[in-house]
C-alpha cells in the first residue's frame, strides 16, 4: 500500500519523506490556504522534494478552463497529478488530460458509480472521501469496498486513493480492503507508530537497563 501525505506543509512532508514514508502528496485549495503559500511555488517545492505523484487541484469548474489550469499545473513538474473534481466537466477534463499522458486524480468521490465513471474517463487515481461520509453517518469504508469490487470485476487500472482519512482505523481498514493508496495528514501517519504497550514495555526496559547499569556506547 502506498502512503501519500495530505498536506502542503513542506517541513512536515520532509520529515516523513526522510523516513521513506512518502510515496506521494495530495493537496487541495483548503490545504494550500492553510499553508499560506502561493500554489505554484509551494507545489514546485513539494515536487522537488518527493519523487512520487503530487496532486495539485484546479479551481475552474468548466471543462475547457479545467484543462487549461490542469496543463499549467502539469507544467510545474513531471510528477504532478492534476486533481479534478468529480463533476461532468471534471470527467471531460479527465479524459482530455489523461489522453495527453498526464496523471489525473479525480477527487470528491462519494459513490461507486462516480468511481466507475472516473475509471472509464482514464483517471490515474480516484479519491473516495471516507471521513466526510462518516461525518454524515454514512459508511466510508463500504464505499472503498464497493469500488475495489467493481474495479477488480473489470480490471480497471485506476488506483483507489482512500482520502479524507481521519484516524488510524481508516488506514487499517483501507489496507484490509486493498485500497492502492491512502492519503492522510502527517499526524495520522505518525500515530500509526503508537501503541500503549510499546510505551509501557519500553519504560520497563529502560528502568531495568538503568538498574543493571547497562551501557552500550
Ligand atoms: C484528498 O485528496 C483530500 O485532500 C483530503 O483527503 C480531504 O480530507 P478532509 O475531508 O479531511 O478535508
Amino acid at each position: 500500500m502506498k502512503f501519500f501525505v495530505d498536506t502542503a506543509d513542506v517541513p512536515a512532508i520532509a520529515e516523513l519523506n526522510d523516513l521513506g514514508m512518502v510515496d506521494g502528496v495530495t493537496t487541495n485549495p483548503s490545504l494550500i490556504k492553510k499553508s499560506g503559500r502561493d500554489i505554484l511555488e509551494v507545489t514546485k517545492e513539494i515536487c522537488d522534494l518527493v519523487a512520487g505523484p503530487v496532486s495539485a487541484e484546479v479551481i475552474a469548474t468548466e471543462a475547457d478552463a479545467m484543462i487549461a489550469e490542469g496543463r499549467k499545473l502539469a507544467d510545474i513538474a513531471e510528477n504532478i497529478a492534476v486533481k479534478l473534481p468529480l463533476t461532468w466537466d471534471g470527467l471531460k477534463a479527465c479524459k482530455v488530460l489523461s489522453d495527453e499522458g498526464k496523471m489525473v486524480n479525480v477527487t470528491l468521490c462519494f459513490s461507486a458509480n462516480q468511481a466507475l465513471l472516473a475509471a472509464k474517463a482514464g483517471a490515474t487515481f480516484i479519491s473516495p472521501f471516507i471521513g466526510r461520509l462518516d461525518d454524515i453517518n454514512l459508511d466510508g469504508m463500504e464505499l472503498i469496498e464497493d469500488i475495489r469490487t467493481i474495479y477488480d470485476n473489470y480490471a480497471f487500472e485506476t488506483e483507489i486513493l482512500a482520502a479524507s482519512i481521519r484516524s488510524v482505523n481508516h488506514v487499517l481498514d483501507s489496507a484490509r480492503i486493498g485500497a492502492d493508496v491512502i492519503t492522510a495528514p502527517p499526524e495520522v501517519i505518525k500515530k500509526l507508530a503508537s501503541h500503549p504497550l510499546t510505551d509501557k514495555g519500553l519504560a520497563t526496559f529502560l528502568e531495568d537497563a538503568k538498574a543493571a547499569g547497562i551501557k552500550i556506547v
